[in-house]
């Protein structure tokens, strides 16, 4: 493996705020990180997959403040909880970090001690609009009146004023800097529409921006100055860097291997952080910014915004009870093109789960195998010639992984299943036009080869569909007894993984169970 494992890849969740209980966003940046981890991992690369929790800052601590905790009580509850979703999601990060760490406070130091060594943060004073629910400034411009008479930020988040000493990080210096940055990585920034809107943003001037607080204590303290703790978002941004070891970067470490990120997964209200701020402290303090933000939607209740106020949030824990852990991961991938908002309705769910799941690909699994335990003596069967619709079909199955790899490379999720599910109906007009059933009397050669081309062609859409469903992966998987060495992409390329006929195989069970409305 020493060719692949040159091959490195780090995918990066935000940290998620402590001040509530996970819900379905968390759960939908997580999960397309985690289909992305598991692709490279198969597909033989060195993958490193973080995720964890962001604990600092003024909303935490009111948070902490009304649940009449300490913050560091608090925050080690509320974390826990996140680590319990990664759980039951069946998330596979390499790595949980919590920005309490005092790996992570000596990250922070470093950096600010950085950009305060180039003079790149200046001392100054602050006097503006503040939003605690976003943690951001905003400006007068980008206010909007609201219902009584109050200013409203453009996320609909209330605002205070602010007037108070602060450090500043010259932000507006790096307007051309971005703006040539942009225009030389020109997939750092995905959808392209929310690549247009950052560069018109930073097209249209940008402030420097204040980065320090002095009314609170609930963060990493500025180095030199007690009197002053950093911004949330500058501590919060750095946990990218910490958890690969800096300010540790020598030869051998692991921000030498897996740095600058390959993907800052982000939804599109925290694309301003990423996409400008975090690039612009990055290369003030001589270090690489990372090579992909990408902005996902946001997901509606049964068409409605969703919102703590109108008790319609959806907790993933409630979601995978219902309707079933690869159910869950499959359709928040599949419903909507990655990039756009997505709406959450039960018949949409419940479609995908019925026609999709257990009509399209379960039963196409369980007509074969069940055809194969009971003609073929529950063994691999022998294939004799391959005709030019074996050769189409298995054709469409090994020419999958390339596509695959493309999407996965743009995060086109809903794209990579359909490619796959493109198979999957090929494979069901297969079945149908080859009737394997009428061949058991007339021809049971010709049977057992187009048994053994169907389970050739699930074995490979098992293989394919382990990043994005993988316990149902792994239980076909096993139906086909094909071990966990054979599990990686590479069984895949040269025919060595083929099935091997004679192979005895356990008795199959079908892996996607209808929802019946009655039932539940
Ligand atoms: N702590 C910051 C991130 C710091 S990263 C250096 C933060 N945390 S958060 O907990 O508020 O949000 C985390 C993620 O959840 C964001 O990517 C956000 O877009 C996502 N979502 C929150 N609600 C959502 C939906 N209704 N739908 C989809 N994603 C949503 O921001």
């Amino acid at each position: 493996m020493s060719e692949t494992s040159a091959k490195t890849y780090y995918v990066t969740t935000p940290i998620y705020y402590v001040n509530d209980a996970p819900h379905i966003g968390h759960a939908y940046t997580t999960l397309a990180c985690d289909v992305v981890a598991r692709f490279k991992r198969l597909d033989g690369y060195d993958v490193k997959f973080l995720t964890g929790t962001d604990e600092h800052g003024q909303k935490v601590e009111k948070s902490a403040q009304a649940a009449g905790v300490a913050p560091q009580a608090f925050t080690d509850r509320v974390s826990q909880n996140f680590r319990d979703l990664a759980v039951h999601m069946g998330f596979s990060n390499d790595d949980f970090i919590r920005t309490t760490e005092d790996r992570h406070k000596l990250a922070c130091k470093e950096i600010w001690q950085r950009l305060f060594a180039a003079g790149e943060i200046y001392l100054g004073s602050y006097a503006g609009w503040y939003a605690v629910r976003d943690e951001a400034f905003y400006t007068e411009a980008e206010l909007t009146d609201g219902p009584q008479g109050n200013k409203i930020a453009p996320s609909g988040a209330e605002v205070e004023w602010v007037e108070e000493p602060s450090y500043f990080f010259k932000l507006s210096a790096w307007q051309d800097k971005l703006l040539a940055f942009y225009d030389a990585n020109p997939d750092f920034i995905l959808p392209k529409t929310r690549r247009n809107e950052v560069i018109s943003f930073v097209k249209g001037g940008l402030q420097d921006l204040s980065v320090s607080r002095t009314t609170f204590n609930w963060g990493v303290p500025v180095p030199d100055d007690d009197d002053h703790i950093m911004y949330v978002w500058l501590d919060a941004l750095t946990n990218y860097i910490t958890a690969v070891g800096f300010p540790e970067t020598e030869e051998g470490g692991e921000y030498a291997k897996y740095w600058p990120a390959d993907l800052h997964m982000v939804g599109k209200d925290i694309l301003r952080f990423h996409a400008v701020y975090w690039p612009a402290f990055l290369m003030a303090a001589g270090l690489e910014p990372p090579k992909r933000v990408f902005a996902h939607g946001w997901w509606t209740n049964e068409g409605q915004k969703i919102s703590k106020s109108l008790g319609n949030v959806i907790d993933p824990f409630d979601l995978v009870e219902r309707y079933g852990l690869d159910q869950v991961r499959y359709f928040m991938l599949r419903e909507v093109p990655f990039g756009n908002d997505g709406d959450f309705a039960h018949r949409a769910m419940v479609q995908r789960m019925n026609g999709e799941l257990a009509n399209d690909y379960g039963n196409l699994a369980q007509r074969v195998l069940s055809m194969v335990a009971k003609n073929c003596g529950g063994k691999v069967p022998t294939p004799g010639d391959f005709t030019p619709d074996d050769q189409a079909l298995l054709g469409a199955a090994r020419n999958l992984l390339p596509k695959l790899r493309e999407l996965i490379d743009v995060q086109a999720f809903n794209e990579a299943l359909e490619a796959i599910w493109v198979v999957i109906r090929a494979a069901n007009g297969y079945v149908d036009a080859q009737a394997p059933w009428k061949l058991r009397k007339e021809d049971p050669d010709r049977m057992a080869t187009v048994l053994y081309v169907l389970a050739e062609c699930i074995r490979h859409l098992a293989l394919m569909t382990q990043p994005f469903m993988p316990e149902t992966s792994a239980k076909m998987l096993d139906q086909l007894s094909i071990g966990e060495e054979a599990c990686g992409f590479e069984a895949l390329d040269a025919g060595e993984g083929a099935l091997i006929p004679g192979t005895a195989l356990p008795k199959p069970e079908g892996v996607f169970p209808r929802f019946n409305e009655d039932e539940a």
